[in-house]
């Protein structure tokens, strides 16, 4: 049987701290209690929400009927050649406590991915990205529990639909399935990427040409340490914003208006812009109202100070769109998962 709580308190399981109450929390620890949780949801005739490590989610309402948090542990080597091995792990290992893992058995491939929070579990949902790497680029399968036959699926990586910050299961799939378990295929031989220019200037300033992959790891959580708040000091799920792309056209408009606008080409030809520029340009970095705000070193990063609440953070983050409509005539639209 698995683990229930009534009336849980989800404060402590969503990076914001938003309070909310789960009637019924359950904790699943292998695949039957995943089956048992959503078999008790369809007798009470609720929609189960399946919860990882809640750092990408703003919860808006004051409860949540039932709740499955995922507890699914093991990580596994499944098997391997002279180049790659294939890392199998349950859905509910801390997705940093994996990357560590791999790094001391010498296989590469995640070390851009160090220190993002959350379960691996949710990293294929929205293909979790940093300094260079998505995790698509790694990816090779996983298995899933269909939330309403208990069907057990695999899917490969075609099946998965990445994009940037997108896959199948934030689209067509959307709470479709429970993911019990992501497969990794990791190199042995390593090639370090370090395109991302922060990496490189860590590593300069330590003097390090010919990195290793747990160099590489350490160089990119120094970065991330000294740039994003750490929610256990300031609530926060990251990015509330995707970085939007643009029309090359509709760039060049930009451009004569705004010579210094940051940029990223695309290999379409449209070109992808830091909404966290667009934000700090209409005025929103560092803004405080109450209880909630707009982080004061990095404006695509909204936080809660203590009290707010979901609807707080949620009618911050339109005014935020409304106003970067109105001046850049762009669409920015939420990562984060708004539930
Ligand atoms: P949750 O927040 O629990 O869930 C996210 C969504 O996935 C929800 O819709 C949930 O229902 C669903 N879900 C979760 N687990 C499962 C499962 N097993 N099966 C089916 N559905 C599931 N993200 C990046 O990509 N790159 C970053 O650099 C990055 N930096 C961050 C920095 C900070 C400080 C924070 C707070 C967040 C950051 N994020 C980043 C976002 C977040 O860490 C990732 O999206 C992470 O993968 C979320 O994992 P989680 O377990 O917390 O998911
Ligand atoms: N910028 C500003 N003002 C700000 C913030 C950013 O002008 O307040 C501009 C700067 O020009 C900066 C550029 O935006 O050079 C990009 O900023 P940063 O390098 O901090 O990256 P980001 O685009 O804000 C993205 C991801 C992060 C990821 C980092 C590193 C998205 C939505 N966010 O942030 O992912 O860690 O790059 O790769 O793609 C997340 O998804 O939650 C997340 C944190």
């Amino acid at each position: 049987m698995p683990h229930i709580l009534k009336q849980a308190s989800l404060k402590g399981y969503n990076t914001f701290g938003i309070e909310a109450v789960a009637e019924q929390l359950i904790k699943v620890s292998n695949n039957q209690e995943v089956k048992e949780a959503i078999d008790m949801a369809k007798k009470l005739d609720v929609p189960p929400l399946v919860l990882g490590g809640g750092s990408n989610v703003l919860f808006t309402k004051k409860t949540y009927p039932l709740v499955i948090l995922n507890n699914l542990t093991g990580i596994e080597k499944q098997k391997e050649n002279e180049d790659f091995v294939w890392i199998k792990s349950g859905a509910g290992v801390i997705w940093h406590e994996l990357v560590l893992h791999c790094i001391d058995n010498g296989w590469g491939g995640i070390e851009n991915l160090s220190l993002i929070p959350g379960t691996v579990g949710a990293a294929p949902m929205q293909n979790i990205g940093a300094y260079g790497v998505e995790i698509k680029e790694v990816f090779e399968s996983l298995e899933a529990i269909h939330l309403d036959t208990l069907a057990e699926q695999a899917f490969g990586n075609d099946d998965c639909q990445f994009g940037y910050r997108e896959s199948v299961f934030k689209r067509k799939l959307k709470g479709d399935y429970f993911i019990t378990s992501v497969t990794l295929k990791l190199t042995k031989k390593h090639k370090v990427n370090v395109s991302y220019g922060a990496i490189t200037d860590v590593l300069d300033s330590q003097s390090i040409s010919n990195p290793s992959i747990k160099q590489v790891s350490d160089a990119v959580i120094q970065i991330r340490e000294s740039k994003l708040p750490n929610p256990k000091e300031i609530g926060n799920a990251g990015s509330f914003f995707k970085n939007p792309v643009i029309s090359n056209d509709h760039f060049q408009e930009l451009r004569a208006t705004y010579s210094n606008i940051p940029s990223y080409e695309q290999p379409n030809g449209k070109v992808k812009v830091p909404a966290g520029w667009l934000i700090e340009q209409c005025g929103w970095k560092g803004m405080r109202e109450g209880h909630i705000g707009v982080h004061v070193n990095q404006a695509l990063v909204l936080v809660n100070y203590g009290n707010g609440t979901g609807a707080n953070i949620k009618d911050l983050a339109f005014k935020i769109k409304d106003s970067v409509k109105q001046k850049f005539n762009i669409d920015i639209t939420p990562e984060v998962n708004i539930i």
